[in-house]
């Protein structure tokens, strides 16, 4: 795992921001005094859901608006399908968000294992 700090962005402001972070776009969003981070390609035709907007709690895409909850990703009643959230911090006024390579999560599959004996 590995933090990225967010440029430009203060925890309290309403935002919409695309980053890219060890490879991926990932779309930050300040909403209601919250800061959250999920991934930027909208799963159903691949629009970038940086270019949406929040309403109720959720990131709506806009070319179909799919919508997706800020909290967990998931999708909307009757979408069957979600976006991948990270994990977010704010330490002394700054915004980071937390990436882990596909790599670097089944390495910590691995070292998270118990011994049989
Ligand atoms: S591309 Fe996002 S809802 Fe269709």
């Amino acid at each position: 795992m590995e933090w990225f700090k967010i440029d430009d962005v203060q925890p309290a402001d309403t935002f919409i921001k695309k980053v890219k972070a060890d490879g991926k776009s990932i779309c930050v969003v300040g909403y209601e005094g919250n800061i959250y981070a999920l991934s930027a390609r909208c799963p159903h035709a691949g629009e970038d859901l940086s270019r949406g907007w929040c309403k109720e709690g959720k990131l709506v895409c806009p070319v179909h608006r799919f919508s997706y909850s800020l909290e967990n990703g998931r999708g909307s009643a009757g979408q069957n399908d979600y976006v991948r959230t990270y994990p977010v911090k704010i330490v002394k006024g700054e915004v980071f968000v937390c990436v882990s390579s596909f790599w670097q999560k089944i390495k910590s599959l691995f070292s998270r294992r118990k011994p049989f004996f």
